[in-house]
């Protein structure tokens, strides 16, 4: 039961997004909308959450199913206390490859430096905005802008290279963002990946109307910057990815088409909730709880076939089929972003 697994459509497991909190330090509008996300939100209890040492003993055997990479996402990872122990944990478990971490990056200036130390290889940043109104209206939160710009810094500093910076674009809200963004990280020691609106969760009333389709985006970047496309580093690759050919820039950015090119096909990535839910697609409704037989005193064999039966077991291509799909009143509301890390 540890070789490994493919799902019924032929995709290896490859990633593991890994939830660590389900609470956020910012209320983006497109995903914990302070309205939903209010003060007497029913966030997870401690009790509920899982503990390092059952997350590490999780991820251990995801290792052996195929999983090479490990990404710690939340809500904001680094709202975990003491995130590097975790790392520190997970980082000698035979078989990884590398562990990466996307985060709002208010926080990311003192957590920088330990995070490099213990053993984070990748750092992702989202950020929609260098314009601190926007940014403002976009995160709802009065954290400013420089803190979060700082924490790249610090990123930089700390060694990480290249920092990947994520922008979620809403038609109306952020477009103006795009070249700006570009702009100022178009140095080789960022990518900055421009991502679709997507119809995550249920709380966040997507309209197609507020998606800004990647064609569109490209355009806008080719009214200003020479770029070529580059071929995908790797199979299942999330982003398309394109090279600043102006001399002196060398950067890249990134589109990453949910809506309008799903990627369905090559997509390796299970997510891991915070209360050790496991979900084989973003969209997938249901999950299943690993958590609860874990407590219930499961051996590693019992857990890993149940990955493994999950896994072989899967079907999902929410996004391919988005617009053909009917919701019935029996299909299961879709999890929220927050819950599952992106
Ligand atoms: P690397 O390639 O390792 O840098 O990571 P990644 O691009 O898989 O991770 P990242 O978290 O930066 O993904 C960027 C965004 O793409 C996510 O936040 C989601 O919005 C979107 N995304 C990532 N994986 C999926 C997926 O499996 N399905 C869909 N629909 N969107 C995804
Ligand atoms: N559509 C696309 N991306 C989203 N993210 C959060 N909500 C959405 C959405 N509805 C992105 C965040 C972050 C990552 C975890 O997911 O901006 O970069
Ligand atoms: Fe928090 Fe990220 Fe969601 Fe924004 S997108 S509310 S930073 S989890
Ligand atoms: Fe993977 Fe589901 Fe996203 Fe398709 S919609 S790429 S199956 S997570």
């Amino acid at each position: 039961m540890s070789a490994p697994a493919s799902d019924l459509l032929g995709r290896p497991l490859r990633d593991l997004r890994i939830s660590v909190t389900d609470r956020c330090n910012f209320r983006c509008t497109y995903c914990m909308p302070k309205e939903v996300y209010g003060s007497t939100h029913p966030f997870l209890p401690r009790t509920e959450i899982l503990s390092f040492e059952e997350i590490t003993r999780l991820a251990a055997l995801f290792l052996p199913l195929g999983v090479g990479k490990l990404r710690l996402t939340g809500g904001e990872p680094l709202l975990r206390r003491d995130l590097a122990h975790l790392v520190r944990m997970l980082r000698p478990l035979p078989g990884l490859q590398e562990i990466a971490l996307t985060t709002n990056g208010a926080l990311l200036k003192e957590h920088a430096a330990p995070l490099h130390q213990a053993g984070v290889d990748r750092i992702t940043v989202s950020l929609d905005s260098l314009d601190p109104a926007t940014f403002a209206a976009m995160a709802d939160v009065q954290t400013p802008l420089d803190h979060v710009l700082a924490g790249i810094e610090a990123a930089r500093t700390a060694g990480f290279s290249p920092i990947k910076i994520n922008a979620v674009i809403r038609r109306g809200v952020n477009e103006h963002a795009i070249l700006a963004l570009a702009d100022h990280f178009k140095d080789r020691a960022y990518i900055v990946r421009f991502i679709e609106y997507m119809d995550v969760g249920e709380t966040n009333a997507w309209r197609m109307e507020d998606v800004v389709p990647a064609a569109e985006i490209l355009a806008t970047l080719r009214s200003r910057f020479a770029l070529e496309p580059l071929p995908a580093l790797y199979t299942g690759e999330v982003a398309r990815r394109f090279r600043h050919t102006a001399p002196g820039s060398g950067g890249e950015v990134g589109l990453i088409t949910s809506v309008t090119q799903p990627f369905c096909g090559d997509c390796t990535r299970a997510r891991l909730s915070a209360d050790g839910q496991l979900h084989t697609c973003l969209f997938s409704g249901a999950g299943i709880s690993l958590r609860d037989p874990l407590r219930a005193g499961a051996s590693d064999d019992q857990l890993r076939a149940l990955i493994h039966a999950a896994w072989s077991a899967r079907t999902d291509r929410y996004s391919e089929i988005r617009f053909s799909k009917t919701p019935g009143p029996a299909s299961a509301p879709k999890p929220e972003m927050s819950r599952l890390g992106g």
